[in-house]
């Protein structure tokens, strides 16, 4: 839910930011001959994707243009505990492994997704778990110190807990591991994963924070008492996956809100969609059905201003970077997760670069004066 505006005191700061955006956004957002160099050349914070690894590498096209846009990699899915445990003491690292040898392959950052989701966890965790809350809970710490141990110094950062905030409001999500472990689990989680890596930045990760300041507060409230605690908490990931209809002047007051914790700050998940959906799988609402050029343009200021809202909100110190969920309309998981149509990315069905692309290289590019 969006609050109220009188919610909202730094709003005319960042208002005066954005109209000085908007001026440079006047000229449609279009291809330049020396645009292609790739997002990451243009970039001071690492220009991450997330992607299914076989996927990227049977795909020589889509390789292509991963290497030159990107300098951080995310796996999609093949990071989360359903792949890595799928059946008790069966650790598979196939998939991580491979992801790993290309991030070093091609010089990039590995960002680790995800320790602990209610979405990924292994059924045989799940009914195991609910019988025995002991071994739940020494499951956990172990799972974490054998997977973050295996790639310390590999991976950069961690997606420590992923989602444990309901979609909308303040009340932690009930979830499996809440249900049998109490909101403590989330605090413990840091704790191994930092014992287990003391150089990894260690993130708390969520979807809607950028637009429901009510939820906001709830996951910044859990950020001051682990500060108070001296739980390892380094870094606040905001999924951003976002609508057309989303107010920047929401997600600018949320950014600013979020950086004053002096926590690095992830857009760690970005798309743009222009349907909607009530947050559940195949719970989509399509209310557009093609793609016009207007649409296009819209989408590219769109892009342009959330990258000119990271660049001038988050202090350069805690830019951990933005980072995009799959690159292309072809492989987004919107219309497989939602059951709608989108066009949510920067690059089309055919891997050509859309005006969003231009518009997110523009947002890199424009300068910005600092007062
Ligand atoms: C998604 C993947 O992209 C899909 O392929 C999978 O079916 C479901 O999960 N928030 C997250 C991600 O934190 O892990 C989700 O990824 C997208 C929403």
């Amino acid at each position: 839910m969006i609050s109220k505006k009188q919610n909202y005191p730094q709003i005319k700061i960042i208002h005066v930011i954005l109209i000085v955006f908007s001026f440079t956004a006047c000229k449609s957002l279009n291809q330049k001959s020396t645009d292609l160099a790739g997002l990451k050349n243009v970039s001071e914070f690492p220009i991450g994707t997330a992607i299914n690894i076989n996927k990227l590498i049977n795909d020589e096209a889509l390789m292509a243009l991963q290497i030159s846009n990107f300098n951080s990699i995310t796996a999609t899915s093949d990071m989360k505990m359903r792949e890595i445990l799928p059946a008790e003491n069966q650790f598979n690292w196939k998939k991580a492994d491979t992801i790993l040898y290309y991030a070093n392959k091609h010089k990039q950052r590995l960002f680790g997704h995800n320790l602990i989701w209610h979405s990924s966890t292994p059924k045989w965790v799940e009914e195991k778990g609910a019988k025995d809350n002991v071994w739940l809970g020494e499951f956990m710490k172990e799972y974490i110190h054998k997977y973050v141990g295996r790639y310390k110094g590999k991976v950069a950062g961690w997606d420590v807990v992923n989602e444990a905030f309901e979609s909308k409001g303040s009340e932690y999500r009930k979830t499996f591991w809440y249900n049998n472990l109490g909101k403590e689990y989330i605090a413990n989680a840091f704790r191994y994963a930092h014992e287990a890596d003391p150089a990894a930045v260690l993130f708390y990760n969520d979807f809607n924070i950028e637009r429901d300041t009510t939820k906001l507060d709830a996951v910044l409230k859990m950020v001051e008492e682990f500060k108070k605690e001296g739980v390892p908490i380094h870094g606040i990931g905001f999924q951003m996956h976002i609508r057309m209809d989303t107010p920047d002047e929401v997600i600018a007051y949320s950014l600013k809100k979020a950086a004053e914790t002096g926590l690095q700050i992830h857009l760690s998940e970005v798309d743009i969609i222009f349907n909607t959906h009530n947050d559940e799988r195949s719970g989509g609402i399509e209310n557009y059905s093609s793609l016009t050029n207007e649409m296009k343009q819209a989408q590219a200021e769109k892009y342009k201003n959330l990258v000119l809202m990271y660049r001038s909100i988050v202090p350069k110190k805690q830019q951990f970077g933005i980072t995009l969920w799959d690159f292309t309309d072809r492989d987004s998981w919107i219309k497989g997760f939602f059951n709608m149509k989108d066009w949510p990315t920067i690059y089309d069905d055919d891997l050509k670069p859309k005006p969003a692309y231009f518009g997110f290289l523009e947002g890199l590019k424009v300068k910005i004066e600092k007062e």
